[in-house]
């Protein structure tokens, strides 16, 4: 089978927001305790962080983090996190059904974001809570001295305001299962009156309203009309979820999710629609700050004793066809790079995540992590518009399936183009295209494949590695490769 990127020199989608490539870390099982945090650990420093697990962050490259929640968040009292550790009290999570002893708070959290070099996406509590606790907490967080929660933070040790600039307002809160959940006028209003509250205190924030929490839920559309009606002057980004899971083992018609992916951003248009009718010169652009696979431990987490204090629960071990649904997960987000401004892959350790800590003491990568390293370090640039020709498959929810996703990124430089490419055909080879259209190729400097694995394969014991392509040759101003049978590949070529 045959198919084809032609690069477009000049028509791009737009520029890469580093932030796509951010992750998330919520109080939730065990992403922050015996995740991130475990003191008397042998490879955690004097705070109690995991170097193992801050050296396998660093290589993802992840520039954001939101935090504390997810669901989590809409339960929580900030000050519970805050002061002397011996003095916090411990609460019930009532999102997760766990005990949370808020040994790893606030402070916590910004000194270890110092050691995986990333910027935090603070979630406020719309949930439970509202405009009083979000104003306190931005007072307590970004106002430099001489109030009463500054000062507090620097009583705590915090001389210097940790000025976090990216607030979402609330988490899911158009979902029934969150704490708190709100129809979208309520949510609107709140959210629009804590924008306001919280910008008063600093006005150089951004922040965040949700959006729906899957495109299947009843109100998608309905809701972001009405919640941007009323914040829209508030709100510089609409928040987007999306997981899959592939429960009826159909490979085909999973690894065609990342066609629901593109329906769901593209639904970008309803803030476009907001914008028309309010005549604003003012843009909303999308923050999908929850994505991923998650359905392998959801038989074992229904079967999970209440109140215990970090539970395993939502441990996904991912399997090779996971990263491929990943990998084109990645493709879809870059084809969206006009709009599409910041990403979490949900979430980064233990929970639905790319790392893994064992009993044994260890950190490992699952499958999922090789191509969010890949996309994450390299994809940095312009999007070239994607002209990508395949042939396509059916499957019980999408009628015509690109047997290849591709996509192409120009670096900053302009002399290096990086192509990653997705092949979803499970059985045949594709020999595949990347034409050079009105550039000229010099060479390739990378040809790299995540392939030969059986679709199911997992990576406890670590053995998955990335492997060289080399099939690839020049010719005709083109580079042609041959694509393995369901396979991850990334090509860097040096163009003039
Ligand atoms: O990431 C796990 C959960 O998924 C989050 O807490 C919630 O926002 C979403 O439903």
């Amino acid at each position: 089978m045959k198919s084809s990127i032609t690069l477009d020199k000049y028509a791009p989608v737009g520029q890469i927001d580093e932030r796509i490539y951010g992750s998330f870390i919520e109080h939730l099982g065990r992403a922050v305790y015996t995740g991130i945090y475990q003191p008397g650990h042998p490879s955690a420093d004097e705070n109690g962080f995991r170097q193992d697990v801050i050296d396998l962050i660093n290589q993802l490259n992840v520039p954001i983090i939101r935090y504390p929640g997810g669901n989590f968040v809409s339960g929580f009292n900030w000050e519970d996190s805050i002061g002397p550790k011996d003095a916090r009290p411990r609460r019930l999570n009532l999102a997760w059904q766990t005990i949370e002893t808020n040994q790893f708070g606030l402070h916590e959290f910004m000194q270890w974001l110092d050691k995986v070099h990333a910027a935090p996406m603070m979630a406020v509590n719309l949930g439970t809570r509202g405009i009083d606790a979000a104003r306190n907490l931005i007072e307590y967080t970004n106002f430099p001295k001489g109030s009463y929660y500054s000062d507090l933070r620097r009583q705590n040790g915090a001389e210097a305001p940790f000025n976090i600039k990216t607030w979402c307002l609330g988490n899911e809160m158009d979902g029934p299962w969150q704490i708190g959940h709100k129809d979208a006028v309520a949510y609107g209003k709140l959210a629009d009156e804590t924008a306001h509250a919280m910008r008063t205190v600093d006005d150089t924030i951004e922040t965040v309203a949700c959006g729906s929490s899957a495109l299947t839920m009843p109100t998608f559309g309905s809701w972001e009309s009405t919640v941007l009606d009323i914040a829209y002057d508030r709100v510089d980004y609409l928040s987007l979820h999306r997981y899959y899971g592939n429960q009826d083992n159909d490979t085909p018609n999973f690894l065609a999710q990342s066609l629901d992916l593109d329906d769901f951003i593209s639904g970008v248009a309803i803030c476009d629609s907001i914008k028309a009718r309010k005549h604003s010169k003012k843009t909303i652009n999308l923050s999908l700050d929850e994505w991923n696979v998650w359905y392998h431990s959801n038989d074992h987490d229904a079967q999970d004793a209440k109140w215990q204090e970090h539970p395993h629960k939502l441990e996904d071990i991912y399997n090779f066809e996971d990263a491929l649904l990943v990998g084109s997960m990645l493709i879809t987000m870059l084809h969206h790079a006009d709009r599409l401004k910041m990403a979490c892959l949900a979430q980064l350790v233990n929970v639905i995540a790319p790392i893994m800590t064992d009993e044994n003491g260890g950190a490992w990568a699952q499958s999922i992590f090789y191509p969010f390293m890949q996309v994450s370090t390299l994809g940095k640039g312009t999007v070239l518009t994607p002209i990508v020709k395949s042939g396509t498959y059916g499957t019980k929810e999408f009628a015509a399936v690109p047997y290849v996703d591709s996509v192409a990124v120009l670096n900053d430089a302009g002399d290096t183009v990086t192509v990653f490419a997705v092949s979803k055909s499970l059985d045949t080879p594709q020999e595949f295209t990347i034409a050079a259209g009105d550039f000229q190729f010099d060479q390739v400097t990378l040809s790299s494949q995540f392939a030969g694995y059986g679709l199911k394969e997992t990576n406890e014991d670590g053995h998955m590695r990335l492997a060289d392509n080399t099939s690839y040759y020049l010719a005709d101003n083109g580079v042609h490769v041959t694509l393995a049978p369901a396979s991850w590949n990334v090509f860097q070529i040096k163009v003039q």
